[in-house]
């Protein structure tokens, strides 16, 4: 039996129908990932698996005994409890049996009539601690939050405290240590550096139990997948084996649907001509009668996905201001000491560079102090006047109550209605979606509404501080064309490689401070 099984389901959000008829079944051992365009469901269903939605129609299924694990990033933890106590957590029976053990010992000093029963029970939950691998916890923590990154001061630090990136690598971690039957995971490395992509995929390719992986990331995908999942039309399909036989198989599917589907059409057309030709005559009516019957029992196919029609991202251009848009001398940046050795460069217009190092080490602090947002703790950072930069910086604080269509006219007062429609309907924002609170969109969908309030800017600089994250692979194509075709110059941080590579003119490594 399969460990989760979906069968026939059916949900819909007042105004769209996620699913219709959609079965899904995880075996034992599956290294499941599930794709799909930005707002097909992806989310909504992991949702609906770890119970936390309610189907309209048909099953979901855990068989017997199968734990799970999800990574929800709204996951109500003490935020107040150090990092290290968080992720011992996980291991708290077998502390509370070191806790019985010790005091078995402890006892048998003073309670001599019991002594050798005592030290039998005592003996018997060593042993129990021995086997479960107690003794070698530390290592095993240690290595997985070094391979995820974590600065070894910052584990003794509460929850609280870390950025929003880092808490979401606490709950990764802790999952991970927990290694239930089945981990449920969601877009795992939007806030991952590269590195710890590599890491995780390796992680995860080594997983000896089941996961099901949402991402659109597909140099992870490719690692990590041996079934593909893919939603669309409101079904999913499973494809056995791995991301680039997906890839292949899919596409082949896709061609032969359609071309089945257009052959359906052009039949139905034709027998349509025919029975509205002898319907009306008596010599062939009983023809064209026999004709509609069986038209009639026909199963129409639905047309293929369409998809949500084409997205169009662009940064408008204003004008060249000089040969060297931004010098960087000497810059220290940093919080209360340097995170990094002096940074210095030269942007020149035009040019587009591609920041990278591991995560935490400062890239967004350093678009954050040439923003002018933290103060430089040394040296400079000149932008030439007239520079204008246009910024894509997701933890942004934003107000998700609004609705699409509010924000954009909040910040572009000037615009009438149409114009906000086209803005956001480029970007891949159309129709009713424009009109619901931010909170109730796909991470993907919120990211094309800040893609759309940026092509409302005249510019001649951009910041993108991992511009990629949430979205599908046709909105990254979008996106990676919109900068391409940019004249200005571009600053760009991006975990992805396939994304930046052949789209910047160069890459700089920001390396911890020796
Ligand atoms: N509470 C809600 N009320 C109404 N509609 C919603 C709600 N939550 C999500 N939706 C809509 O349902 C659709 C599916 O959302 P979901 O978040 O599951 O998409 P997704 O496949 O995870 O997309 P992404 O790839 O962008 O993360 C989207 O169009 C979204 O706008
Ligand atoms: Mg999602």
């Amino acid at each position: 039996m399969a460990m989760l099984e979906i069968t026939n389901l059916w949900f819909n959000y007042s105004d769209k129908e996620l699913y219709r008829d959609a079965c899904l079944k995880l075996n034992p051992g599956e290294h499941g990932v599930l794709v799909g365009t930005n707002g097909t469901g992806k989310t909504t269903l992991l949702k609906l698996i770890v119970g936390d939605l309610l189907p309209d129609k048909g099953t979901i299924t855990w068989e017997h005994g199968v734990t799970f694990s999800y990574l929800d990033q709204q996951l109500a933890v003490a935020q107040d409890m150090p990092v290290h106590q968080y992720l011992y957590g996980v291991y708290e029976d077998l502390f509370e049996k070191e806790r019985q053990m010790e005091a078995y010992y402890a006892q048998s000093a003073t309670d001599l009539d019991h002594y050798e029963a005592l030290l039998t029970k005592a003996a018997r939950l060593q042993e129990e601690l021995n086997d479960s691998g107690f003794y070698a916890l530390q290592e095993k923590v240690g290595r997985l939050t070094d391979g995820l990154g974590f600065d070894p001061d910052h584990l003794s630090w509460p929850l609280a405290r870390l950025s929003s990136g880092q808490r979401e690598k606490a709950y990764l971690a802790k999952m991970l240590l927990e290694e239930k039957d089945v981990l449920l995971m969601d877009e795992p490395t939007n806030f991952l550096d590269q590195l710890q992509v590599a890491w995780l995929a390796k992680y995860l390719q080594d997983y000896p139990k089941a996961f099901l992986v949402v991402s659109h990331d597909q140099a992870f995908l490719r690692q990590i997948a041996n079934v593909v999942f893919v939603l669309e039309n409101g079904k999913i399909t499973r494809y056995k084996g791995d991301f680039d036989h997906f890839l292949t198989q899919h596409q082949l599917d896709m061609d032969q649907y359609r071309k089945n589907y257009e052959a359906q059409q052009r039949y139905i057309k034709k027998e349509e001509d025919f029975i509205a030709k002898h319907i009306v005559r008596a010599t062939s009516a009983k023809a064209a009668k026999s004709h509609r019957a069986r038209l009639a029992h026909l199963e129409v196919m639905e047309a293929p996905a369409k998809g949500e029609g084409k997205i169009f991202f662009s940064f408008p251009y204003t004008h060249p201001v000089g040969k060297i848009p931004l010098t960087v001398d000497h810059l220290v940046i940093g919080y209360d000491k340097p995170l990094l050795d002096p940074i210095a460069f030269e942007l020149k217009e035009g040019e587009k560079i591609a920041i990278l190092g591991e995560n935490g080490v400062g890239k967004t602090t350093f678009l954050k102090t040439i923003r002018g947002l933290i103060p430089a703790l040394g040296g400079s950072y000149t932008f030439l006047p007239g520079i204008v930069p246009n910024v894509f910086d997701q933890d942004e604080a934003t107000d998700m109550s609004l609705t699409p269509f509010e924000w954009v006219h909040q910040l572009y007062p000037d615009l009438n209605n149409t114009q906000v429609r086209q803005a956001l309907g480029n970007c891949g924002v159309q129709k009713e979606k424009a009109l619901r609170p931010l909170s109730e969109l796909s991470g993907g969908e919120v990211a094309k509404t800040r893609f759309a309030i940026m092509s409302l800017r005249k510019t001649n600089f951009l910041i993108l501080d991992e511009p990629t994250n949430h979205l599908d692979q046709k909105a990254k194509d979008a996106l990676f064309e919109a900068i391409e075709r940019f004249p200005g110059s571009v600053l760009l941080v991006s975990h992805e490689k396939d994304f930046y590579d052949g789209l910047v003119d160069y890459e700089l490594y920001f390396t911890k401070e020796q």
